[in-house]
């Protein structure tokens, strides 16, 4: 009797769960493969090809999709190859109805082996007939072989929740309190308090020499952030504005704040190719005299601060600006950074561009061309530590962003988004949903490994995008800010008791913890850090 009541309760459940889990989780999970080699054979297509049926390998300068439904993400991926001696950037880019057309990935195609696309586009409204375009720099059609294509459709709903599980994975740990009497008996009933007191993950904010002496934004700061990077205060420009000037006393005072409050620094930059940002009595030198001014430039600042940054962004944009280039030769950027490293072996260097992830219309700064330089400093005998990504974002394209994050993800090295913000063409609502889009999506990849925000608020404002008013009140993109960091990627307060067995569980965020466990008249206060790990970490407390 007990147990037929028990089947029918299980089919209950069945009829009831099935429906709904076919409406909201249906579909593969999604495929973080990237690959970044030029290969002599197509991998296998992503999702066995999705929408795509035909896998014959075609040669076209145009790809025909089937008819697509809106309020979909789509991810698009394939192999090509062209034909000619010279590699070649180029870009998918679809046409939609009203003839806007909108990039939706980008690779550099050679001749005599296989490269890797992989990016997408969200749809609001179906689109039928529509063609992708493969252009090059200049926008001329190119034809291309196409192997192994792949067009995936997603809810939104299973996208965010790969970001979920990527977050469960990635950025939290079961954990189980063990609690005990000083002879090891295990203590059922234990009241157990356990508060996170620091997040692991890395995620701040640009800071400007306006936080020095004002309490409430250095209040304001501390609050959310535990990594910051100077927004000018380092850059050559503001260090010696005049040959000879050189002057780190506000960077100097910015670093004293930084270190009294354990927050982790960037060091930007050293060098930046864009001559708007040069300062002019550098622009007025050449050989000789600019190799020693970049010598003396390295040294100074690089053993100024030696072991102070985590990274230092080198040769900042040398994807879109070259400078040092034209004046010094074209291993102007390979000797910085064999100078950095030699200055301070420790820091850890960095590339840093824009429209990387932020769009693929960019050819300068495809994955490829940021792989491909990348490898160049690498021949030259310079170690590269990371990958960094700017992020400042107009309309952010999600299948894009994961795409260009898995293909980097490929060179098993830290990315990390250092100048996230949303354009300021956009309005402050739009900037606020934005920013949430884009935050969501870095934080939840496998791959990422810290976030600063390019929010530094100065006396006359921000970059592009501020989180609060000069009081300090909260923009839309503040309160994003603060939901997610503060309250969705937090652990927070976990209350409970001992069971049976003297343990307690819960799943809590990478970081520091205190514990506080008390029964009759016996207590006992701790801290714990829950560290990166797969199996389930196990803590143990004695009354
Ligand atoms: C794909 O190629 C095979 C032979 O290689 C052919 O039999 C098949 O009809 C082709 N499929 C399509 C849809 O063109
Ligand atoms: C390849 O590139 C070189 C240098 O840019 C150019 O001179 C040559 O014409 C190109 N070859 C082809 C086949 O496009
Ligand atoms: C074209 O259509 C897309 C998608 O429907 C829409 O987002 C975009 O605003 C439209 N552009 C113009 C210029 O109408
Ligand atoms: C796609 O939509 C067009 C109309 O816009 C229609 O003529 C065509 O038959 C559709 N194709 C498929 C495969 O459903
Ligand atoms: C692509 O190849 C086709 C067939 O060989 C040719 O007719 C066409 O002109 C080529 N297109 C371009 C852009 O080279
Ligand atoms: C490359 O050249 C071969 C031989 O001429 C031709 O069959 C093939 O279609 C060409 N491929 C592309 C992408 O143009
Ligand atoms: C260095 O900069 C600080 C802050 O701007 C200034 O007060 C100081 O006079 C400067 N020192 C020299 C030697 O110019
Ligand atoms: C740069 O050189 C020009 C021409 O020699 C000179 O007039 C100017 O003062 C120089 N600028 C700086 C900042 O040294
Ligand atoms: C791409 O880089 C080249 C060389 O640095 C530069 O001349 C060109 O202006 C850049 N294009 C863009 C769009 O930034
Ligand atoms: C640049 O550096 C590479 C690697 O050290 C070297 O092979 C090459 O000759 C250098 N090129 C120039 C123009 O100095
Ligand atoms: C705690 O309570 C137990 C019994 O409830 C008692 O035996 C013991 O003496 C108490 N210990 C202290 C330090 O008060
Ligand atoms: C343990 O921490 C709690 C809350 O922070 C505090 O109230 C209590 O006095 C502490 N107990 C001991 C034994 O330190």
């Amino acid at each position: 009797m007990e147990e037929q009541q028990l089947v029918f309760l299980k089919m209950f459940v069945l009829f009831l769960i099935l429906p709904l889990a076919a409406a909201t989780e249906d579909g593969p999970s999604y495929d973080y493969s990237g690959y970044i080699e030029c290969k002599n054979e197509p991998e296998d297509p992503l999702y066995n090809g999705g929408m795509v049926i035909n896998q014959n390998q075609s040669v076209s300068s145009t790809f025909m999709l089937p008819n697509l439904s809106g309020n979909t993400i789509y991810s698009f991926s394939s192999w090509v190859k062209i034909n000619g001696s010279n590699a070649t950037t180029i870009k998918a880019s679809l046409t939609l109805g009203n003839d806007t057309k909108m990039c939706i990935g980008n690779v550099i195609a050679k001749s005599e082996c296989w490269s890797f696309l992989k990016g997408g586009f969200v749809l609001e409204s179906p689109l039928n007939d529509a063609i992708v375009y493969f252009l090059d720099s200049n926008g001329y059609n190119v034809n291309v072989t196409l192997a192994s294509a792949s067009l995936q459709p997603f809810t939104h709903q299973q996208w965010q929740k790969d970001q979920q599980n990527s977050i469960d994975k990635e950025r939290k740990r079961a954990v189980t309190i063990h609690v005990s009497d000083e002879d090891g008996n295990m203590i059922e009933g234990a009241r157990i308090f356990v508060e996170q007191t620091n997040r692991d993950f890395l995620f701040g904010s640009a800071i400007s020499k306006n936080i020095l002496g004002n309490l409430p934004y250095q209040k304001w700061f501390l609050e959310r952030f535990n990594a910051a990077v100077f927004e000018n205060e380092l850059k050559w420009c503001e260090t010696e504005p005049e040959q000879g000037s050189v002057n780190y006393t506000i960077p100097d005072l910015m670093l004293d704040f930084v270190r009294a409050n354990q927050i982790t620094v960037r060091g930007h930059n050293i060098f930046w190719e864009d001559p708007m940002y040069i300062p002019s009595w550098v622009q007025n030198l050449t050989g000789d005299a600019l190799y020693s001014a970049v010598k003396s430039r390295i040294q100074s600042l690089m053993t100024h601060y030696k072991n102070q940054f985590v990274h230092w962004d080198v040769s900042n944009e040398m994807l879109h600006f070259d400078f040092y280039e034209q004046q010094l030769g074209q291993n102007a950027s390979l000797e910085m950074f064999k100078l950095a490293h030699e200055t301070d072996p420790l820091a850890w260097l960095f590339m840093n561009d824009f429209n990387v992830v932020e769009t693929c219309g960019d050819l300068n700064s495809s994955v490829g061309a940021y792989v491909g330089r990348m490898k160049e400093l690498e021949e030259g005998g310079v170690t590269m530590d990371g990958v960094g990504l700017e992020g400042h974002f107009t309309i952010p394209n999600p299948p894009l962003i994961r795409g260009v994050l898995d293909q980097l993800a490929a060179l098993h090295l830290p990315i990390w988004l250092t100048e996230v913000d949303i354009s300021n063409t956009l309005d402050q609502d739009t900037q606020g949903k934005y920013l949430e889009v884009v935050l969501r999506e870095v934080y939840s990849h496998p791959s990422v490994n810290g976030i600063m925000l390019w929010t530094a608020l100065d006396l006359n404002g921000c970059y592009q995008m501020c989180l609060t008013d000069p009081n300090f009140q909260n923009l839309p993109a503040g309160d994003v800010v603060d939901n997610l960091l503060l309250k969705e990627w937090s652990t927070g307060v976990v209350n409970g008791q001992s069971d049976e067995d003297g343990t307690f569980s819960f799943d809590g965020f990478l970081g520091e913890y205190m514990v506080n466990v008390d029964i009759g008249n016996m207590t006992s206060n701790s801290t714990f850090f829950i560290s990166k790990g797969d199996e389930t970490t196990h803590y143990s407390i004695q009354l």
